[in-house]
């Protein structure tokens, strides 16, 4: 992610991406079955994969690839952030639950676990950037913890809160990027939140979340661009305004609020007609809401005058 005093795409670091190794689905779930056998991996082969997202239509990224090759700005604007997000505490976590709901209450993410199902989703994720991955993620439907949330009938959106905490991650140093609005800040309509592709990811690869990636609890909504999905959760919060999220607030000529993939509607400096296939190096056609319609296209259709895709 990048605004546009920033350099950083001019020099995609893609394109120094050394891992190419395939690791098809069959792979994965032969990995995930044996993950089930190591002390310490929570997210093992007992959790089910759910049928409808079994299959993402090309291949598993890598594991090696997925978790060096990272957005998350806390921790610096380079993709190799994954030893420096190392200095993430994950243990204790807690999320604060907020807004318009009829009780806020503190969440700790041992027990929040006590009260969701898991399972197990392959699904494509797709940057803004256009690069594009597939990852077995694990985790549960955004709309179980709204559920415990218990939001009021007036709670219109969703806004979903990063850490922010100069000492952990030396992204929020003053100086470092002190121009940007910290903390990290996303949102979503509450249909949206409610959506079934809407999922709350706390695994990867049949283990626990690597820190690089978002540990212990994050967001991913695939039809989206990636910066709607929200990393190392603290906060939700229900409201009665739209939310200002992070990206938008820093560069809103070229980030909103939907963000929903659309080959047709380019970013202001780039196409987004099609999008790079990490591993493979493959340059595929991009598809709308990121092939992702049939769950996701009715939420939008009375919305023509919204800026549905950027
Ligand atoms: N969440 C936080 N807190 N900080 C970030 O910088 N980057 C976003 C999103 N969530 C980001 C974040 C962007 S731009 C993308 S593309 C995805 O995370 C990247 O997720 P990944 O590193 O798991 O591929």
């Amino acid at each position: 992610m990048h605004v546009i005093h920033r350099r950083a795409w001019e020099l995609p670091e893609h394109l120094v991406t050394a891992e190419h190794v395939f690791f098809n689905r069959r792979k994965f779930m032969a990995a995930a079955a044996a993950s089930a056998f190591l002390p310490g991996v929570a997210h093992a082969n007992a959790v089910p994969l759910n049928p409808k997202f079994q299959d993402a239509g090309r291949p598993v990224t890598s594991e090696e690839t997925n978790t060096n090759y990272n957005n998350f700005y806390e921790f610096g604007s380079s993709k190799r952030i994954s030893s420096i997000a190392e200095s993430l505490v994950t243990k204790p976590w807690s999320l604060t639950i907020d807004g318009e709901v009829e009780a806020p209450q503190t969440l700790d993410i041992d027990d929040l676990m006590k009260q969701v199902t898991l399972e197990q989703r392959i699904v494509r994720h797709r940057c803004v950037e256009a690069w594009s991955m597939v990852v077995p993620w694990t985790g549960f439907p955004l709309s179980q913890l709204v559920a415990i949330a218990r939001p009021k009938a007036d709670a219109k959106y969703l806004r979903l809160e990063t850490f922010n905490n100069p000492d952990m991650a030396p992204g929020q140093k003053p100086g470092f990027f002190s121009s940007y609005p910290w903390p990290y800040v996303e949102g979503l309509t509450m249909a949206e939140a409610m959506n079934e592709l809407a999922f709350m990811v706390t695994g990867a690869y049949g283990k626990d979340l690597p820190k690089s990636m978002g540990a212990p609890i994050r967001l991913h909504t695939p039809w989206k661009y990636g910066f709607k999905s929200i990393k190392s959760v603290v906060r939700l919060s229900f409201t009665r305004e739209r939310p200002v999220s992070f990206w938008e607030q820093l560069g809103p000529q070229e980030y909103g609020f939907w963000a929903n993939v659309n080959p047709d509607v380019s970013h202001p400096r780039w196409s987004q007609a099609s999008e790079e296939v990490l591993d493979s190096g493959e340059r595929v056609p991009t598809l709308l809401f990121n092939g992702y319609g049939e769950f996701v296209a009715d939420l939008y259709k009375d919305m023509q005058n919204e800026p549905l895709w950027m």
